[in-house]
């Protein structure tokens, strides 16, 4: 491992070692799943404290460049995906537009009848039928994100287990035939709870994004309300902001 640090810059030592490991990863010196030196280690090799070795980890495994893995030590991360949050756009979609090879595994798929929150957020008269289904969404093996959707019945009648392990909006739209018009979505820090992390291969209260879609039809009908836990060391979302 070759990297420097010039302990009479003005730069914060903290940020020398975060940035030097930053470049072995973007140069492929280390590799994605390979383990890095420990903190001890790092400490002798640098003559500097556990604290300052510490703060340049923990920026890197925030930032998705490292993972730690309790008891193991810590390991090249694949870095984060950055998720625009402009386009109304679909998991298959963003994972191709990626290069990334998108696939589900539905754990759960059931008719069920719509509670009074759900029948307010899908416009319909509570105890109607909807759809429920829980996906795990995976791209090239990794999971990424763990779903629940709930569809008007009514809308998707046919919709079957098959259907539901692929893309969605595909069924919807060339299948259907029904156009996708626009989603109001929230976004929010959380953790993930035992089952979420268990799904996600993640910690129990590792940091996730929670995410709320609904999507409308352009007739102005809600087609599904949708709870979607992403893997915070993964995901990075990203938006532009005018000023008008
Ligand atoms: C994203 C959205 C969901 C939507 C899904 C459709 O994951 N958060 O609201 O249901 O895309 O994806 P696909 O067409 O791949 O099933």
């Amino acid at each position: 491992m070759l990297f420097e640090v010039d302990k009479d810059s003005l730069l914060p030592i903290y940020f020398q070692i975060e940035e030097g490991l930053k470049s072995l990863i973007s140069s492929g010196e280390l590799q994605p799943g390979e383990m890095i030196p420990s903190e001890r280690e790092l400490c002798d090799r640098y003559d500097v404290s556990r604290m300052t070795v510490r703060q340049a980890i923990n920026n890197l495994v925030n930032d998705g460049f490292l993972i730690r893995k309790r008891g193991k030590g810590t390991f090249v991360g694949m870095g984060k995906i950055e998720q625009g949050l402009k386009g109304l756009t679909s998991f298959t979609e963003d994972m191709k537009a990626r290069g990334m090879n998108p696939t589900s595994i539905l754990l759960d798929f059931r008719e069920i009848k719509a509670t009074a929150a759900l029948s307010a957020k899908l416009q319909i008269h509570e105890n109607e039928w909807l759809i429920e289904m829980q996906r795990i969404r995976i791209a090239d093996d990794i999971p990424m994100a763990y779903e629940s959707v709930y569809l008007p019945k009514e809308l998707v009648p046919e919709l079957t287990k098959e259907i539901a392990s692929q893309s969605l909006y595909d069924y919807i739209e060339k299948e259907k035939k029904l156009a996708i018009a626009h989603a109001d979505q929230s976004l929010e820090a959380s953790v993930a709870k035992q089952k979420e992390a268990e799904i996600l291969q993640i910690d129990e209260g590792a940091p996730v994004l929670a995410i709320e879609r609904t999507t409308f039809l352009t007739t102005g009908k809600p087609l599904e309300f949708v709870r979607s836990i992403y893997r915070g060391d993964r995901y990075k979302f990203k938006i532009e902001l005018v000023r008008s």
